[in-house]
C-alpha cells in the first residue's frame, strides 16, 4: 500500500517570535509570513502572548511586524478582539509595520470603529522611533503639579504684565503667567474676560500696548503672526475657521504650508524634487488623519461635516504644522457629551504622544479638571487666580467671578 502523505502545516512557534527589550520597554512580535488561516491559530498565538505577558508582568510597548502576514477575513473578528484585550491588559501603545495594503486597510477601518490608534509604519525603524516618542511622552503623564517644590521649571512661554486696550475697553490688564513645556494649561473665565484676546496676543494677532512675551527664551514686546507660526505656535479658533469648500485632506495639507520650503516657481522648474517634497508632506498628513481617526472623511468638503468633526479637522490642521505650543480656543464649544469626550481624548493624546504643550480655553469645568494641570483665571481682563485645577475650583474669588458678583 502506498504511503499516504498528509501535509500538515508546521505548527508555528509563536513563543520564538516574541521577544522583550526591557531597556526600551518593548515587546516585539514577529508575524512575518504568518498566515492566520483559522481561529485555532489565532487562539494559539494570543494564548502565547498572554502567557509571556503574565510571565513578564507590567505594561509594555508593542512592536508588531506584519510583513507578509495574512489574516483570513473570517478570523479577523477573533484576531482583533484578542488583540484589543492584549492591548487593554498589557500595552502602553502599539506600533505596527510592514503590513500589506489590504491589512493596513482593515486595521485602519477597525481602528476607526473601535477607537484605537492604528499606528501603521513602513519600516521597523519608523515604528521603533514612534514607540520611543510615545515612551518619552508618557513620562509627562505623571508630571507633578508645577507648584511642587524643588521642581526644575522649563518655561516655554512667559507672559509678563501684558495690557491690551481697544479704545476704552481694557481687554487685558497687566496679565502675567507662565506655561511650562509639556503642560496642558486651561485659561478660564466668564464671557468677555479676555481669554480669546490672550491667545491672540500669544500668536501675534493682537499687539499689546504694554508687557512682554517670551517664547522659547526669546523675549518680545509683541509677537508677529508669522514668527509665532514659524516658531511653533499653532492655533484653532473659537469659530471654526476652515476652507469649507475644500476637503478634509486639503485643509490639513494647508496647515503644512509653513513646512513647505520650496516656492511655486521652484516647484515648476524642478518637478521631480518638488514631487518628493509633496510626498513627504502627504505622509505627515496621513499620520495626522490616522491619529485623529478621520480617514472616512478625508475627501469630504468640510462644510458638509457635522460641527464636531469640523473641530477635529481644525485640530488636524493645527497639528500639521507640528506646533510646540498649541492654542485651542474652546475646542469643545457646541459639542455633545460624547463629542467632548472624544475631543478630550485627542487633546490628551496630542499632549502625551507628541509632547505638545497646550493652552486651551474652556468653559466646562469638568473638562478643565480632567485635562489641565494648571489653570489661569481671567475676569474683566485681570488674572484673578491661578493654580492647579482643584485649588482654583474652590477659590472664592473664582466662584464669585463666575457667579457674576465680582462686578
Ligand atoms: N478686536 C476687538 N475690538 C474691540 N474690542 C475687542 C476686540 N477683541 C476683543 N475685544 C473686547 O475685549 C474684551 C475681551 O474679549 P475676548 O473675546 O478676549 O473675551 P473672551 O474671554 O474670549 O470671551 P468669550 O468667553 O465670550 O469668548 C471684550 O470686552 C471684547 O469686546
Ligand atoms: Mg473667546
Amino acid at each position: 500500500m502506498d504511503d499516504v502523505i498528509v501535509r500538515i502545516a508546521e505548527p508555528i512557534d509563536f513563543a520564538g517570535r516574541i521577544s522583550f527589550n526591557s531597556a526600551l520597554e518593548v515587546m516585539e512580535i514577529d508575524l512575518g509570513n504568518v498566515e492566520f488561516a483559522n481561529r485555532e491559530m489565532v487562539r494559539q498565538f494570543y494564548d502565547e502572548v498572554d502567557r509571556q505577558m503574565e510571565r513578564m508582568g507590567g505594561r509594555w510597548y508593542f512592536l508588531i511586524n506584519y510583513e507578509n502576514c495574512i489574516v483570513a477575513p473570517e478570523v479577523w473578528d477573533d484576531f482583533a478582539l484578542r488583540g484589543k484585550l492584549a492591548n487593554v491588559n498589557y500595552s502602553n501603545g502599539t506600533a505596527r509595520f510592514g503590513a500589506t495594503d489590504e491589512t493596513r486597510k482593515t486595521i485602519r477601518k477597525r481602528a476607526e470603529a473601535e477607537r484605537f490608534r492604528s499606528n501603521l509604519y513602513e519600516s521597523r525603524d519608523e515604528a521603533l522611533a514612534m514607540l520611543a516618542t510615545m515612551r518619552r511622552r508618557h513620562q509627562f503623564q505623571g508630571m507633578p503639579s508645577r507648584v511642587d517644590p524643588g521642581r526644575a521649571a522649563d518655561i516655554l512661554l512667559k507672559i509678563e504684565n501684558v495690557s491690551l486696550r481697544f479704545g476704552g475697553v481694557n481687554a487685558l490688564q497687566a496679565v502675567s503667567f507662565e506655561i511650562e513645556r509639556g503642560e496642558i494649561v486651561a485659561i478660564i473665565g466668564p464671557n468677555g474676560a479676555g481669554k480669546t484676546s490672550m491667545l491672540n496676543v500669544i500668536n501675534g494677532f493682537y499687539h499689546p500696548q504694554e508687557g512682554a512675551i517670551t517664547f522659547k527664551g526669546e523675549r518680545r514686546h509683541q509677537m508677529r503672526p508669522y514668527i509665532a507660526a514659524s516658531h511653533g505656535i499653532g492655533r484653532t479658533f473659537q469659530n471654526v475657521a476652515l476652507f469649507k469648500g475644500m476637503s478634509t485632506l486639503d485643509n490639513i495639507m494647508s496647515g503644512r504650508a509653513l513646512k513647505m520650503h520650496k516656492g511655486l516657481l521652484w516647484q515648476f522648474l524642478h518637478w521631480g524634487p518638488a514631487q518628493k517634497e509633496e510626498l513627504k508632506h502627504r505622509e505627515a498628513v496621513e499620520q495626522i488623519i490616522d491619529f485623529l481617526e478621520i480617514e472616512h472623511i478625508r475627501k469630504v468638503p468640510v462644510g458638509r461635516l457635522p460641527y464636531g468633526l469640523q473641530k477635529r479637522v481644525e485640530l488636524g490642521r493645527a497639528l500639521a504644522m507640528e506646533p510646540e505650543l498649541l492654542l485651542l480656543d474652546e475646542p469643545m464649544a457646541g459639542m455633545n457629551l460624547e463629542e467632548k469626550e472624544d475631543m478630550s481624548r485627542y487633546i490628551l493624546d496630542v499632549n502625551r504622544q507628541f509632547g505638545t504643550t497646550i493652552a486651551l480655553i474652556e468653559h466646562d469645568m469638568g473638562v478643565v479638571m480632567d485635562l489641565s494641570n494648571f489653570v489661569v483665571v481671567l475676569d474683566h481682563g485681570i488674572k484673578i487666580s491661578e493654580g492647579p485645577p482643584g485649588e482654583v475650583q474652590t477659590d472664592p474669588v473664582v466662584i464669585r467671578a463666575y457667579l457674576g458678583m465680582g462686578q
